[in-house]
């Protein structure tokens, strides 16, 4: 029998298993799977964790959700089709949910099934070598203290590509007398409250951790963008400047001159493509990017097909991607989807590759991204869900935020998969302090 290894039970991981799940229910005989996560749990980011550093084992922690993290996109725009938020939570919800209610939703589908059983927790693979003929993968039974090498025919990898912080250095930093942390170890903002906050980068990461400081009060935020600002109308106590240029003493000194006394600078610098534990051969060597190069269709390794990577593209669209991924790489395992000789697969990566390569803003990063994910699930038998609404739906998220970075949250959208209208939230989103599910899901009776 066919032996499948998914590294990593985020939602990815948990889209693999589940598009197996469904391709049994069908009546298929599916291969054998183990999943494997170095977590006590599933869920990935999402399965929110207080540690920072390294886990009780020595390994380290993987997790760089923070608390008070919201949504930063429409909720309609990544939901499942197969699984809609209607059925989820018995009732329409708002359209930006706070982390637990998205980890609530992303695990409801699965724990209907019997998956978790094909998991085996903490427990890290830390070597995959493919010998010819299958893969030779060791993993790390963490509270055990055990190691095991097993076989497998394919590997799906799984593991995320948010956990191991890019980490940059500036001159002034070793005699900085306040805290320098990266995002990766923000858990919250409630430590910044009167604080002199200076955040570095202009991506997602250092939009939301800058806000989240206002929020919950930090005396000053000043965001250092390195090329493009992102240039949104900042509320009172919140400005960006140009590209720090070094720290002296407390004082942050930027490029276009400016100067800010800092309490704690935090880098929101991004991440790295971490895979330590796959041989050179199999690594995916790629920055932080819409189409990464070597991968046909986002997924199958272009060297070794039974290699398929999932979720390692830059992300608008997320959890119903990851599942047309999924499907995908399924199918291709279980022999339904035949991989086109190598020339057509060069053909195919190029094209996409070259489009990836002249987008200019981030409409057309959407458009792109969204063409990818249709043609995905052009290839399987991915329930039906409406990516033109998702499309509009994210260009016009993207608007809402130019129009006002504090208020875009407080706006609702309509299910790709049922077409119910998400109500507005019960609290504006700068005032909601509580982000609890219980709280969320309350709407005030009228
Ligand atoms: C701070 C932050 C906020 C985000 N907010 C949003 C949001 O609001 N909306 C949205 O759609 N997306 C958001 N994202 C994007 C996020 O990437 C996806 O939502 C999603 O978590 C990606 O799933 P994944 O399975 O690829 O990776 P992950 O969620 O990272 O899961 C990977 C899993 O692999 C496991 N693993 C790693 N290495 C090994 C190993 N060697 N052996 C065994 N297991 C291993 C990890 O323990 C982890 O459980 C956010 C990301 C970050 C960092
Ligand atoms: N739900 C939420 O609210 C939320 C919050 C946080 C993160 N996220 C998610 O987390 C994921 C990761 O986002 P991210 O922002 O961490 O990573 P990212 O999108 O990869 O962005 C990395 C940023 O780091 C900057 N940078 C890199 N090196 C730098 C340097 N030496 N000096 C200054 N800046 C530098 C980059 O700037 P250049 O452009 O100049 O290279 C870029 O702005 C995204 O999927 C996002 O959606 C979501």
């Amino acid at each position: 029998m066919t032996k499948v290894a998914i590294i990593g039970a985020g939602p990815c991981g948990l889209s693999a298993l589940r598009s197996f799940e469904q391709a049994e229910k069908k009546g298929e005989k599916i291969p054998e799977i183990v999943c494997f996560d170095k977590q006590e749990d599933w869920g990935g980011l999402w399965n929110y964790s207080w540690r920072t550093g390294s886990d009780q084992y020595g390994d380290p922690v993987p997790n760089s959700m923070y608390r008070y993290l919201w949504s930063n996109g429409p909720k309609e725009c990544l939901e499942f089709a197969d699984y809609s938020f209607d059925e989820h939570f018995g009732k329409p919800i708002p359209s930006f949910p706070p982390r637990e209610v998205l980890y609530d939703y992303i695990l409801g589908r699965i724990k209907k099934g019997n998956s978790k059983n094909k998991v085996k927790f903490s427990t890290t693979v830390t070597s995959v070598v493919y010998n010819g003929n299958n893969f030779e993968v060791t993993y790390r039974d963490k509270k055990n203290a055990t190691s095991s090498t097993d076989i497998f025919d394919y590997i799906v990898v799984a593991n995320g590509h948010f956990s191991v912080p890019f980490i940059p250095e500036y001159p002034g930093m070793k005699a900085f007398p306040g805290r320098i942390m990266h995002s990766h170890d923000f858990r919250d903002a409630e430590e910044f409250r009167d604080k002199n906050v200076v955040v570095l980068g202009s991506s997602y990461s250092a939009e939301d951790v800058a806000l989240q400081c206002h929020k919950y009060g930090a005396k000053s935020v000043t965001i250092a963008y390195r090329h493009n600002p992102m240039g949104f109308n900042w509320p009172k106590g919140m400005k960006e400047v140009f590209h720090l240029d070094r720290l002296e003493g407390n004082k942050a000194i930027f490029k276009d001159g400016h100067v800010q006394e800092a309490d704690a600078v935090i880098l929101c610098t991004g991440y790295l493509h971490h895979f330590p534990f796959l041989s050179e051969d199999l690594k995916l060597n790629t920055g932080n990017r819409l189409y990464p190069p070597k991968l046909y269709k986002g997924v199958v390794w272009q060297n070794n097909h039974k290699l398929i990577y999932l979720g390692m593209q830059d992300q608008f669209h997320t959890f119903n991607m990851f599942d047309c991924q999924a499907w995908f790489a399924r199918d291709v395992i279980m022999g339904k989807i035949k991989i086109p000789d190598s020339s057509e697969i060069e053909k195919d990566i190029n094209k996409w590759v070259s489009m990836e390569e002249k987008l200019e803003n981030a409409d057309q990063m959407i458009d792109f991204q969204t063409e990818y994910t249709k043609e995905l699930h052009t290839l399987s038998d991915y329930p039906k869900i409406d990516f033109e609404l998702i499309r509009k739906t994210f260009k016009e998220w993207e608007h809402h935020k130019v129009e006002n970075i504090m208020t875009y949250r407080n706006k609702s959208f309509s299910s790709p998969v049922t077409g119910s209208i998400g109500p507005k939230h019960h609290t504006d989103w700068e005032v909601a302090m509580d982000d609890s599910l219980k709280t969320f899901l309350d709407q005030p009776k009228k």
